[in-house]
Order: structure tokens, then C-alpha cells, then sequence
């Protein structure tokens, strides 16, 4: 039994992916770009195993068995069969790519809960298959056939998703701009609203917004002027132009979910009030200092600089406290200390005090692309290629 255990990160977008021009082979009606998060507080973990004694293909996710007869998944293990098969070539004598295999996978953070769970979840399925099969070259466009956003996952750092123009999606793949240590000053700050699954997917949200919003007609217009200026704030880690075009993008995603009809509305009244908040901490700063940015789920995602982290946290702790009197608001990942917000800030930013509405708050950093886990203790299957977590 040959075996590969992988781990690959959640990324973020700035500039949203939202519509298809082609629902088969994953290929946006838009170019798009991400942060990919560090994968201590965020990640997905998987095993794969190609064995001549397994008689079909399996999968279990989160300790589930799942059925690995879906479009989505028969188009990623045919194309990385096919590329297998190519480099290789049939004479190959393991010809291993043509065994059947085992997955297993687990994420640490919820699934679906506009997490990008399904993002890192592909990119870490392919990046896995692509080192069992010995395939290399680009694979982000295989991870993009899985779901789209998973083909940022491929790489760290910021990363482009170029949308490309052919109908057979050969130039629709991701690629790096600039490299998990080229901002290091930047943080990103989850406020987890709600674990809960989202109400509408993101693939049928979108496929409805591509149907019969006006404004995302619009919106086509508008993303390629806004990549390439937030592609050269990244590149000049200008914060200003970068959380401004990060926060616009944003609002103008949420407005065509309004503009769908039925409209779509993942943001509640907390994340409305997050938003208040960012732009008074900004205004109060006369300076942009915080960008939030939502996806298909009420969380919130803000970028910042290191330097203001602590302050805003304190804010955060202050305006959405925990239920519980007294108690700060839970950290996960990076350390940050909370303190006691001046009065002066408290005053200025003149917002209502909004108890229990934050779960918890996720502090991460820009992190690195997928990693190949060579500990075979690391394994999430056995030596018969069964899930650990339900032989034992
Ligand atoms: C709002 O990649 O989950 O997070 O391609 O149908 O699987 P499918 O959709 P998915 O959509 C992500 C949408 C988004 C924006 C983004 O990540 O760019």
C-alpha cells in the first residue's frame, strides 16, 4: 500500500469569486484573489492510499463515510488519473494510478460554515493525489474542478485566480503574487458569528446570481481595474488601497446576493454592526487601519496590521463581549493580549454594546501552501487502509 498524508490551508478572498461561465469544469465569470491563512489555526488534513487489494474507491470525511460518486469528485481523480497516466505512460509496471484508493480526510475548524471548508478540502484531495500519483506541474486547476476557490488553496501567500478565456479551462489556474513572508506585518482576525451551515451554498447562490442579478453584469465590468490595483498594493504593501478595494469588493459581493432574486443574505445584524465598527475604529484613526471582508456566511474576516492588532481586539472584546460578565472573548491561534479599551476610544466610537453576538475569535497570519506530512504516525488510515478514528 502506497500512502500520502497532506495538509492544505483555508485561503480568504478579497477580490470574491461568485458565478460560473461553465458549471462543469469550474471556470468563473470573473478573476479573483485571496490570502491563504496559516494552517495552525486553519487547515485541512488528508490520507490518501492506492492499494492493488482495494476493490473500489472510498472516502471518508470527518469520520463519515462519503460517496465519491459525484461529478465533482469523479472529475478530479479522472484528471489526475489522466495525468498520471500520460507522465508515466501505460507501460509503467505499478501503474499505480490505476489502483483503486482510499481517503481520508479531516478539517480542524467547522465545515461549511462559510469557512472555505470545500476550498481547502479539494486543494488538500489533489495536492495529495498529485504526490501519490508522482504528478507535478500545475494542479490548481485540477483542485478548481473540485470547487472552485480551492484552486487558491494550492499556493500561499496572496494568490490570483486567473479566470482565463478558453472554453476548455486550460488557462483558468491560480498563481502566487507575492509569497507567505512578503507582508508579515499583516494579521487576519476571524470573528466567528456563527459554526452553523450556511443556509444557500455558494455553488447554487451563485449559479441564481449568474441567472438573474443585473449587477453582477456590472460587476464583470468593474473586478479587472480593481485586481490589478489591489495586486499593486499587496506588491507595495500599500494597507490603505488594499483594505479599501478589500472592503468594496465585499459590499458589492453582498449586494448582488440582495440584487438575486430570491435574495440571498448571508450577513446578519452582527455582521452589519462589525461593519459599523471597522469604518468608526477608521474614522476615529483618520486612518484606514481595518478591512473586513465577508464570504457566503455571516463570520468576519479582518485585515490588519500587526501593530493595531491589540487595540482592535480590545475593541471587538469590548463592543461584542462574551455572555458571561467579566470574561474576554476566546482567542484561538496566535496569541494577542485583550486589555481594558481607553475611555477615549470607547466614547469615540459611540456604537451599542452588543453581548453574545461573537462566538470566538480565530488570529491567524498569511500562511504557506500545502505541506507533504512525511511522519507515517501523521497517517489518518491504517496499514489496511481503513479510517483510525473508527478501527480502533
Ligand atoms: C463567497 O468555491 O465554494 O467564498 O466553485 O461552486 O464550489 P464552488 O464555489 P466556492 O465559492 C466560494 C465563494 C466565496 C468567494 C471566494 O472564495 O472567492
Amino acid at each position: 500500500m502506497k500512502t500520502v498524508t497532506c495538509t492544505a490551508p483555508v485561503n480568504i478572498a478579497v477580490i470574491k469569486y461568485w458565478g460560473k461561465r461553465d458549471e462543469n469544469l469550474i471556470l468563473p465569470v470573473n478573476s479573483s484573489l485571496s490570502a491563504t491563512l496559516g494552517q495552525n489555526e486553519l487547515r485541512a488534513k488528508t490520507t490518501v492510499a492506492a492499494d492493488p487489494s482495494f476493490t473500489e474507491d472510498k472516502m471518508w470525511l470527518n469520520n463519515k463515510e462519503q460517496s465519491v460518486n459525484t461529478q465533482r469528485i469523479q472529475n478530479v481523480f479522472r484528471e489526475i488519473r489522466r495525468r498520471a497516466r500520460k507522465r508515466k505512460g501505460d507501460g509503467d509496471k505499478s501503474k499505480i494510478f490505476s489502483q483503486k484508493i482510499h481517503i481520508c480526510s479531516e478539517n480542524n475548524f467547522p465545515t461549511a460554515a462559510g469557512l472555505a471548508s470545500s476550498a481547502a478540502g479539494y486543494a488538500c484531495l489533489v495536492y495529495s493525489l498529485s504526490k501519490l500519483f508522482d504528478v507535478d506541474g500545475e494542479i490548481s486547476d485540477i483542485a478548481r474542478q473540485g470547487s472552485g476557490s480551492a484552486c487558491r488553496s494550492i499556493y500561499g501567500g496572496f494568490v490570483e485566480w486567473q479566470m482565463g478565456t478558453k472554453t476548455d479551462g486550460s488557462d483558468s489556474f491560480a498563481k502566487q503574487i507575492t509569497s507567505a513572508q512578503h507582508w508579515p506585518e499583516m494579521c487576519i482576525l476571524i470573528l466567528v458569528v456563527s459554526d452553523q451551515k450556511k443556509h444557500t451554498g455558494s455553488t447554487e447562490g451563485m449559479q441564481t446570481s449568474v441567472q438573474n442579478s443585473r449587477l453582477l453584469e456590472k460587476r464583470i465590468e468593474v473586478v479587472p481595474e480593481r485586481m490589478t490595483n489591489i495586486t499593486k498594493a499587496i506588491k507595495e504593501k500599500d494597507f490603505h488601497t488594499f483594505a479599501e478595494i478589500t472592503m468594496k469588493d465585499s459590499n458589492q459581493f453582498h449586494a448582488i446576493c440582495l440584487d438575486t432574486y430570491p435574495p440571498i443574505s448571508y450577513m446578519t445584524d452582527v455582521s452589519r454592526q462589525i461593519v459599523r465598527f471597522v469604518h468608526s475604529f477608521n474614522n476615529h484613526s483618520e486612518e484606514t487601519k481595518v478591512a473586513y471582508t465577508f464570504d457566503a456566511g455571516p463570520n468576519a474576516c479582518l485585515y490588519l496590521l500587526e501593530q493595531d492588532l491589540g487595540q482592535v481586539v480590545s475593541l471587538v472584546n469590548h463592543f461584542f463581549p462574551a455572555q458571561d460578565n467579566g470574561l474576554n472573548l476566546k482567542v484561538q491561534g496566535l496569541p494577542v493580549s485583550i486589555v481594558k479599551p481607553s475611555q477615549k476610544d470607547i466614547d469615540a466610537l459611540s456604537l451599542p454594546v452588543l453581548p453574545n453576538s461573537i462566538k470566538y475569535l480565530i488570529n491567524t497570519k498569511v500562511g504557506e501552501g500545502p505541506q507533504i506530512l512525511s511522519d507515517p504516525s501523521e497517517s489518518l488510515l491504517t496499514d489496511n487502509g481503513h479510517p483510525k478514528t473508527l478501527s480502533s
